[in-house]
C-alpha cells in the first residue's frame, strides 16, 4: 500500500521511521517532509495546510492510507476531505479536532462532563475581561481560544501583566482571530506529564508517559518553545496516577466527545498537571506531540501501521499495542536565536556518524537537502533520541550522539531529564 504522511517536522520523521518497519507498506510519501524524511519517503512539495491540493494529490496518486500529523490541517478538515475521497486517514475529523483547535470548546467539554481542569472563564468582551482580572489572585493565566503556534498561553505574574496580555490579544490582535475570544484561568502547580493515546472513539490505549522541556534554556529558564527535549516514561506518572487518569480523564473524555456527536479517532494527547487535588487537564492536543513522539514512538514494540488502521476502522480493541520497559531521551538541537530569530541554510556536520550509534535515532525537524548536503531550515533542527535500560543511560547516550553533530549557531539544553532523574 502507498501511504502519505502529512507534515514536515521531527514528529513526522519519527512516525515515518516506525511506519517504514511495516511489511504492508510498499511506498511512503511525506508532504512536505524534510531532509530526513527524504531518506525513507518521497517528499511531496505541498504545504501541510494546502488541504485541497493534498487531498487531490492523494487521490490522483492512489494513496491507500494517510496520516495527518500536524494540528493545522487536522483543524482545517483534511481528514474529512480525504475520507470524502474514500481514503482512510489517521487523525480526527474537523469536528473532533476542535478539542485542540478551540480552547473554549475543550474547556466547556470538561466542565459539562466533570473532567478535572483549571477553573476558567471565557470572554468575548475586553472590558469584561479586564474587570474580571481586577478581582483575581495572581498569577493569572490568559489563553487565546484558537491555534497560535503554541504561543497563545501567557502565565502572568501580576494583574497588570494579565491586563496587558488581554489587550494584546483582544485589542491589538496579536494572534488574529485566534485571540479575539480568550480564557482567563486559575494558575495551577504541580509536575506536568504528557500522555499520548490511541483511541478509535470507543477504546483508548495510553502510550508511555513523557515529560516535555518547553523552555529554551537550562533550568527551565528562557522563552517558551515548541519543546527542547523529552524523556519517557515520566517518573511522576505512577501506576496509581495512571489508573486515576483513566477513570477521571481518559475514558470520560472519549465518552464526552461521543456524547457531543464528534467521536475522536486518532492520537489524543493529554497535557496533565498533577496537582495536590489530583491530576487535571492543562490542554488537549488532537495529534502526537512534537517532540514527545520522538521519545515515545521508539519505545513502541509493535506495528504502528497496524495500530493506526485499527484506530481508523474502529477496532482498536483488537490491536496489539506494546511498549518496551526501557527509557528514552530526546534532545533537540536548535538554531541559535530560536525561538525568536535565527538564520537558516547552515550545513549540518556529523550526521552519518551520529546515525551509526546503536540504540540512537537522529530525527530531522528543520532540515532540507541542498544537493548532497543537509542544511538547516528551521528553529528546531534535529531531535536526537536514545533508548536504554535506564533513564541515566538514555540521557548519556542521547547527549553523546547529539555532540557528534554540529552546525553554525547550534544550541541545545544540557539538562534534559535531570529533573526526572532527581525524582
Ligand atoms: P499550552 O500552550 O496549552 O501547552 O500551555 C503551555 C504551558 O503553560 C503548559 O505546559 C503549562 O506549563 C502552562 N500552563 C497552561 N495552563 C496553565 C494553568 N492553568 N496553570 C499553570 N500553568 C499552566
Ligand atoms: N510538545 C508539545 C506539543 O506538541 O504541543
Amino acid at each position: 500500500m502507498k501511504v502519505l504522511i502529512v507534515g514536515g517536522g521531527g514528529r513526522e520523521h519519527a512516525i515515518i521511521k516506525k511506519l517504514a518497519e511495516s511489511p504492508e507498506i510498499e511506498k511512503l510519501y511525506c508532504a512536505p517532509g524534510n531532509g530526513g524524511t527524504a531518506a525513507l519517503a518521497e517528499n511531496v512539495n505541498v504545504a501541510a495546510t494546502d488541504i485541497e491540493i493534498l487531498a487531490d494529490w492523494a487521490e490522483a496518486n492512489q494513496i491507500g492510507y494517510a496520516v495527518v500529523a500536524p494540528d493545522d490541517p487536522l483543524c482545517m478538515g483534511l481528514v474529512d476531505l480525504l475520507e470524502q475521497k474514500g481514503i482512510p486517514a489517521f487523525g480526527p475529523d474537523k469536528a473532533a479536532a476542535r478539542i485542540e483547535g478551540s480552547k473554549v470548546f475543550a474547556k466547556k467539554l470538561m466542565e459539562l462532563y466533570g473532567i478535572p481542569t483549571a477553573k476558567s472563564r471565557v470572554f468575548d468582551d475586553m472590558a469584561q475581561a479586564l474587570s474580571y482580572i481586577a478581582e483575581q489572585p495572581a498569577p493569572i493565566v490568559v489563553k487565546a481560544d484558537g491555534l497560535a503556534l503554541g504561543k497563545g498561553v501567557l502565565i502572568c505574574q501580576t494583574r497588570a501583566e494579565a491586563a496587558e496580555a488581554v489587550r494584546e490579544m483582544m485589542e491589538k490582535d496579536k494572534f488574529g482571530a485566534a485571540g479575539r475570544r480568550i480564557l482567563i484561568e486559575e494558575f495551577l502547580t504541580g509536575p506536568e506529564v504528557s500522555v499520548l493515546s490511541f483511541t478509535d472513539g470507543e477504546t483508548i490505549v495510553p502510550m508511555v508517559s513523557s515529560m516535555d522541556h518547553k523552555r529554551a534554556l537550562d533550568g527551565d529558564r528562557g522563552l517558551n518553545t515548541g519543546g527542547m527535549g523529552v524523556i519517557a516514561p515520566n517518573p511522576y506518572y505512577t501506576e496509581a496516577v495512571a489508573k486515576r487518569c483513566m477513570e477521571e480523564i481518559y475514558l470520560p473524555t472519549v465518552r464526552a466527545m461521543n456524547a457531543q456527536g464528534c467521536p475522536f479517532k486518532g492520537c489524543l494527547y493529554f497535557g496533565l498537571m498533577l496537582t495536590k487535588d489530583g491530576p487535571k487537564v492543562i490542554e488537549y492536543n488532537c495529534r502526537f506531540g512534537d517532540p514527545e513522539a520522538q521519545a515515545v514512538l521508539p519505545l513502541l514494540e509493535t506495528d504502528l501501521f497496524s495500530i493506526m488502521r485499527h484506530v481508523t476502522a474502529g477496532t482498536l480493541k483488537q490491536a496489539d499495542v506494546r511498549f518496551s520497559n526501557q527509557a528514552s531521551c530526546c534532545v533537540v538541537i536548535a538554531s541559535g536565536g530560536y525561538p525568536v530569530k535565527y538564520e537558516k541554510g547552515k550545513p549540518v556536520y556529523g550526521l552519518p556518524e551520529a546515525g551509526r550509534q546503536p540504540d540512537a535515532w537522529v530525527f530531522h525537524a528543520g532540515t532540507k537537502k541542498d544537493g548532497k548536503r543537509i542544511v538547516t531550515s528551521g528553529g528546531r533542527v534535529l531531535g536526537v533520541t536514545a533508548v536504554a535500560d535506564t533513564l541515566t543511560e538514555a540521557v548519556n547516550r542521547a547527549y553523546a550522539t547529539a555532540h557528534l553533530i554540529s552546525f553554525d549557531g547550534a544550541y541545545m539544553r544540557h539538562d534534559i531529564g535531570q529533573k526526572a532523574l532527581k525524582e
